[in-house]
C-alpha cells in the first residue's frame, strides 16, 4: 500500500460487527482464559489494542519495525535521552525546538550527560565535533525555526562510523513527506501534537525505530513499560482518526505555504523568507532529494521588532499561538514562545532575533490568509 492508502486503512481489521471506524478499547486490564494463557493483552500500560493500531500505522508510514505512542513529543525525546548513561555525549542541531534544549540543559546535564550544538546542515562541522563518547546525533530537518536542511544519509553514515545513533525529530514534515529511517536514521520521533494530529486537540508523541532487535530498542521497550509514558486509548483513537486525512491536509497546507512564501518575498517590509520549497533556499536541492514535499512551516524576518510585535495583534485569521501543524494557520513569535529558554549564544549563532516570525500554514483559503497578512503588515 502507498501512503494515502496506509493513512486511511492502516492496520484496520474488521471485527464481527464490520465497524469501519476502529473500536476504542478503554479497558485497563484483561481477563486471562486460564493459567498460562493470554489474549495478548494483560494490562493497559504494556499494550492496548487501540494504541497497537496506531503504533502499527506509524511503523508502516515511517517504514520502521517498532513504534510507541506516548503522552507527548517531549516524552518521546525524554525516552531517547534516558537510554544514555553518565559520561555519554550528544551532538544536536543548534537550531531546534527550545524544549529539547531545556530537557538537555536543565535535566540531563545533572545526570552526567554532555551536549553540544552545531550547524548540522554542514556535515564537515559535525565530523569535527563528534567525540569518542558521542552516542547520539540528534537533528531536526528542516530545523526550527530557521529551516536549515540537514543531509540525513550523511548524518547516518557519520553517526554509524562513530558507533552513535542518528535520531531525527520529523515533526515538521510528518512521515507523509519525509521518512528518515529509509535514509539510515535509527530512531525517528514526532510531536504527534502537530501534523499527525492536525487539529490542535491532542498532546501526543511517537517514537519509531528501524530495527526491532537492536539494543536501543530493547532499552526503550524496558523504559516505556517501566515508566509508563504511553498514550491513552482515547487519544490513540483520535490520532488514528486524524491520520486518515494526513496526506490531504499536509499536501493542501504545503500548496498554501508555497504561495504565501512567494508572496512574502515580494513584500518590502519582509527582509528574509525561510521556506524549503523556494528554489533559492540554500537547502532546496537536498530537500527535494530526501523529502517528497516541503511542508508548511515558513519563517520570515520583518524590518523591525516593533513591526513583528504589532503584526501579532493585528491578525484576524492567523492565530498568534504556539504550536504548528494544525488545519488552522498560526503565527508564532519564537523568541518569546517556542525558543524563550534558548541560550543567547545559540540564538546569535542561528540568527534567531526579534524580527523572526514563524508561521504554520493551515488549510484555509490562501487568498484570505494573504489578505490577513497584508493587512497586518501594511498598518506599519
Ligand atoms: C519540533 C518539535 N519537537 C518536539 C516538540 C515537543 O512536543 P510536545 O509539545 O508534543 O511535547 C515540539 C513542540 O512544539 C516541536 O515543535
Amino acid at each position: 500500500m502507498r501512503d494515502f492508502s496506509i493513512e486511511v486503512h492502516g492496520c484496520h481489521e474488521y471485527d464481527a460487527t464490520g465497524a469501519i471506524s476502529d473500536p476504542i478499547y478503554l479497558s485497563a486490564t484483561y481477563r486471562h482464559p486460564s493459567f498460562g494463557h493470554s489474549t495478548g493483552y494483560d494490562y493497559g500500560r504494556m499494550a492496548n489494542p487501540t494504541r497497537d493500531r496506531l503504533e502499527g500505522i506509524m511503523n508502516l508510514l515511517e517504514r520502521g519495525e517498532r513504534s510507541w505512542a506516548l503522552s507527548s513529543g517531549m516524552a518521546a525525546i525524554n525516552m531517547i535521552l534516558h537510554i544514555l548513561v553518565p559520561g555519554d555525549h550528544v551532538l544536536l542541531s543548534e537550531d531546534l525546538y527550545g524544549g529539547t534544549v531545556r530537557l538537555a540543559k536543565d535535566i540531563y546535564h545533572a545526570y552526567g550527560l554532555s551536549f553540544d550544538y552545531v550547524d548540522t546542515s554542514d556535515i564537515s562541522i559535525v565530523r569535527k565535533a563528534i567525540r569518542p563518547n558521542t552516542k547520539v546525533l540528534f537533528i531536526e530537518t528542516p530545523s526550527n525555526p530557521m529551516m536549515r536542511v540537514t543531509d540525513i544519509a550523511a548524518m547516518a553514515e557519520t553517526a554509524h562510523r562513530n558507533g552513535a545513533l542518528l535520531v531525527v525529530d520529523n515533526t515538521f514534515l510528518s512521515p507523509h513527506f519525509q521518512k528518515p529511517l529509509t535514509f539510515g536514521a535509527d530512531i525517528v520521533l514526532h510531536s504527534a501534537t502537530k501534523y499527525l494530529c492536525g487539529h490542535n486537540d491532542i498532546i501526543a508523541g511517537i517514537l519509531t525505530v528501524r530495527d526491532k532487535n537492536a539494543d536501543y530498542t530493547k532499552k526503550l521497550e524496558l523504559l516505556i513499560k517501566s515508566e509508563g509514558p504511553n498514550l491513552s486509548p482515547m487519544d490513540s483513537w483520535l490520532l488514528l482518526r486524524s491520520i486518515k486525512t494526513l496526506g490531504v491536509r499536509v499536501e493542501r497546507q504545503a500548496e498554501n505555504a508555497l504561495k504565501i512564501a512567494k508572496w512574502l518575498q515580494a513584500q518590502p517590509a519582509v527582509t528574509d523568507v525561510y521556506y524549503v520549497g523556494l528554489p533559492d533556499h540554500p537547502g532546496y536541492a537536498l530537500q527535494q532529494k530526501q523529502a517528497t514535499g516541503n511542508g508548511s512551516m515558513i519563517s520570515f524576518k520583518v524590518e523591525s521588532p516593533a513591526l513583528a510585535k504589532a503584526m501579532l495583534g493585528r491578525l484576524k485569521l492567523f492565530a498568534f499561538a504556539e504550536s504548528l501543524g494544525g488545519v488552522e494557520s498560526l503565527l508564532t513569535y519564537p523568541l518569546a514562545q517556542t525558543h524563550a529558554e534558548m541560550p543567547k549564544e545559540l540564538l546569535a549563532r542561528t540568527g534567531l532575533d526579534e524580527c523572526v516570525m514563524r508561521m504554520s500554514v493551515g488549510i484555509e483559503d490562501v487568498q484570505d490568509l494573504i489578505a490577513d497578512l497584508e493587512h497586518a503588515l501594511k498598518e506599519s
